[in-house]
Order: C-alpha cells, then sequence, then structure tokens
C-alpha cells in the first residue's frame, strides 16, 4: 500500500517534528502513546450544546469559553481567569503585561526554557538561576543576586507538579517590586501552604496541552487578582477582529468554544483525575524504596504536588550502577513511562539560547547578557538535569504499576 496519503503525511511530519523537539525519543511515544484520555464526563453533551448554539467563539457570543473561565478561577479561588489557546500565550501576554521588552530582564530557572522563550518573544532577556537540587524548583536564595536595574519580573516553573517555595519568592519580589509570573503549565491543582499554585504570584499560566494533567488537545489559561493585569491580558492576547480599529500591537490567542466546552467538562473531573495521578505517583515511589542511589523529588512538607511526572534523581555513588547502566536496563525493561535525563541540558544550553537566535540578542537595548549563558552559571542544574528519572504518572493505571514493578526490578539487579 502506498504511503503517501494524507494521515501518513501528517503522522510522518508529527514525528519528524517531535524528533527535533525531544531530547529523548522515548519522550516521543511516551507522550504520544500513554497520555490519551477519552471523554469520562460531560465532554459530550457540552460539545453539542456549543454546537446547538452556532456560536463558535466567545468573540460572537458563545457562551462556554465566560463560563469555563469563571469555573476555573472559581476552583483556584483568585478573581480572574482568561482562556487562551496555550500556556505560552499566557507566559507571553505576562511578559507583556509586566512590561519586558528591550532593555529588561526577566528572572527564570534554570531546568525549563518556556519561560525564557516568552521573555525572548518580547525582546528582553532571560536571567537563569540555579535550581534546587531536591525540589528541581528555582532556589528562592539565588534570586537576589540576579536582579539588577533593568530586572522587571520573576518566572517561576513549578517542576513537574511540584510546588516552588512560592512564600520565599513572593518575599523577595515585593521587596524589589518585581511582578512574579507561575509557570503552572506543569501544576494544576497543586498546592502550596494549602493555597493553589497560579494564585501566589500576579499571573498564574497554566497549560492544557495533550500531555498535561488536564488534556483538552492545546488551550492555556492566565489567572489574576489584579483589575489591571486582568485587563492587560484580555486586550493583549485577545485582539479584537474584522472591524477593529488597531491602537496596540496586540495578539490572537484566543480559544474556541469548543475547547472550551471540554474544559468546562473536564474541570470537572479534574480533582479525582490528580487524585488518581497521586496514587501513581505513590506506585513509583514504592518501587524505588530503599535505594540509596535514586532520590524522590520533594519539597517542604507545605507543597503538594500534583504529579505531572513523578521524578527523581539518580545519585552516582560507589557501590550503585553508573548512569549509563541505569538509562541501558530501564530502556532494556521497556518501561515506556519511564526515562532518564529529561532534555540533558540547562535551560540555556538549548541551541536556542546557545546560538543566541532570537532578535533580542541583536537589540542593542539589551545589554551585558553574554556572561548569562556561560557553562557552570547554574551547576545543580547542569548537572541534575541529565540525570533527573521521570514517570509518567498520567499513562493508564495498569502501565504504570506494571512499569513501577520493571523499575523495581531494575534497581534490584543493579544494587
Ligand atoms: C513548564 C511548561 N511551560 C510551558 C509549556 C508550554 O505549554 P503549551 O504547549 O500549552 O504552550 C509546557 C508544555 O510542555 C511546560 O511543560
Amino acid at each position: 500500500m502506498s504511503s503517501n496519503t494524507a494521515s501518513d503525511r501528517t503522522r510522518l511530519w508529527t514525528k519528524d517534528m517531535q524528533k527535533k523537539h525531544f531530547a529523548d525519543e522515548a519522550y516521543i511515544d511516551t507522550e504520544i502513546n500513554l497520555s490519551s484520555r477519552p471523554a469520562a464526563g460531560n465532554e459530550m453533551k457540552y460539545l453539542q450544546q456549543a454546537l446547538d448554539s452556532g456560536n463558535l467563539s466567545a468573540l460572537m457570543g458563545g457562551k462556554m469559553t465566560p463560563l469555563f473561565e469563571q469555573n476555573f478561577a472559581r476552583m483556584l479561588g483568585c478573581k480572574h481567569a482568561v482562556a487562551l489557546n496555550t500556556c505560552m500565550s499566557a507566559l507571553h501576554s505576562a511578559v507583556i503585561a509586566a512590561g519586558a521588552g528591550a532593555g529588561s530582564e526577566v528572572i527564570c530557572d534554570s531546568v525549563y526554557i518556556f519561560g525564557a522563550m516568552a521573555v525572548l518573544y518580547n525582546n528582553a532577556i532571560p536571567v537563569f538561576i540555579d535550581v534546587d537540587e531536591t525540589t528541581h524548583n528555582m532556589d528562592p536564595d539565588r534570586i537576589e543576586a540576579a536582579i539588577t536595574e533593568r530586572t522587571k519580573a520573576i518566572i517561576v516553573t513549578h517542576a513537574w507538579g511540584l510546588p516552588a517555595e512560592m512564600d520565599r519568592i513572593m518575599a523577595v519580589a515585593r521587596k524589589h517590586d518585581l511582578m512574579v509570573i507561575e509557570d503552572c503549565a506543569e501544576a494544576v491543582l497543586a498546592r502550596y501552604d494549602g493555597k493553589y499554585t497560579g494564585t501566589w504570584g500576579d499571573i498564574g499560566c497554566f497549560s492544557f496541552q495533550a500531555s498535561k494533567q488536564m488534556s483538552l488537545g492545546d488551550g492555556g489559561m492566565a489567572t489574576m487578582q489584579d483589575d489591571a493585569f486582568y485587563k492587560a491580558v484580555a486586550n493583549f492576547a485577545l485582539a479584537p477582529t474584522f472591524l477593529s480599529i488597531a491602537h496596540t500591537l496586540d495578539y490572537n490567542y484566543r480559544i474556541n468554544e469548543l475547547t472550551a466546552a471540554v474544559g468546562l467538562a473536564r474541570l470537572e473531573t479534574l480533582e479525582k483525575e490528580i487524585g488518581r495521578l497521586l496514587d501513581n505517583a505513590g506506585h513509583f515511589d514504592q518501587a524505588v524504596e530503599g535505594c540509596d542511589w535514586i532520590t524522590l523529588q520533594r519539597g517542604p512538607e507545605k507543597a503538594e504536588h500534583s504529579f505531572y511526572y513523578w521524578a527523581g534523581n539518580f545519585i552516582d555513588t560507589d557501590n550503585g550502577p553508573s548512569l549509563d547502566e541505569f538509562t541501558q536496563a530501564l530502556t532494556e525493561s521497556e518501561a515506556a513511562t519511564l526515562s532518564v535525563g529529561y532534555t540533558k541540558m540547562a535551560a540555556y544550553d538549548h541551541p536556542l539560547i546557545k546560538n543566541r537566535a532570537a532578535q533580542a540578542f541583536t537589540d542593542p537595548r539589551n545589554k551585558d547578557f553574554e556572561s548569562l549563558y556561560e557553562a557552570g552559571r547554574c551547576p545543580v542544574a547542569e548537572r541534575i538535569v541529565p540525570q533527573i528519572i521521570l514517570g509518567y504518572t498520567i499513562a493508564p493505571d495498569d502501565t504504570v504499576k506494571r512499569d513501577a514493578e520493571k523499575l523495581h526490578e531494575v534497581i534490584r539487579k543493579l544494587s
């Protein structure tokens, strides 16, 4: 049979794209094959309502989007929520709302590249700071040394679903009058000190991309308490269309009513889904119990993980295997939900930054950034990223259980 059908071409294109973007090809199959979540609640009912209404956009009077926003804001206990098409759109809009353009700097953690990309979208300069070895999150003790007169904001990623130490981060930010943007793409319904991620900082950014805890195929949300930030995000991200007169350079980051309808349904089952992920993380926890060359990603007592991924650190010890031996044994075990090394590099080692492949790097208003990306700048991130162990808790329960047993067996053999 010819392989030249439209669907084959789409599939090939997707595979090629994934290969370009993923550091480890194992992730391609993990996330594509294991992230599937069929309708489990009112998805069809709300989709039907949206279709029957004939209004497929909130711009044209659709009701699903404002309802999705209201319910999301109510769930988190914040004043405003703006539904968007992706989390990157939310991050970009937040950077614009922070007023961080050319000549500005934004402090980012050094494991993730997303916040830094949003900063570069707006021609500002990302300044990476090191993470804590155990939490994989931004180390609050390192923020102050990175602040200059150009700093406008801090972007905090909650790694794998574990909240960063928001009380300490907010204290430094407030002292220096800096805006805080939370990247909650991996941390919906995570809590720190009883308060949800996305409600600690000035703007929270969420992702409903297909692999995330709440999958809508794609989608995003920006949350905020402050009316001025709400207006800023709504204005910059929801550019009007057709008869509009352009006053500012706005973007069209709108979500559509069908996605919002599915979002509305998935909000109703989200808490249950997070409960399932906690249980699945428990299987991986059990699998590594007693192993002295794997440590768990854990935060302070008050940090409640929402487990986009279960994560741990491989530790090079005298009596354990080498990283290569462990990785090879794990690969041979065919435990598809488990992988080692994430992107294998600190955020500033991505080609985007290394090759200065963004306009921000040629803008004369941006100064003194060369030393920000030198090797050794964030030694913890450089050391731990290549040895971070990830377990995809979102996969079907029996797959996670089986893979946890495989991990246990690998550990038993190598210890
Ligand atoms: C931490 C983090 N931030 C941002 C994003 C981007 O999300 P989206 O695909 O919704 O733009 C992701 C998605 O992978 C992510 O994991």
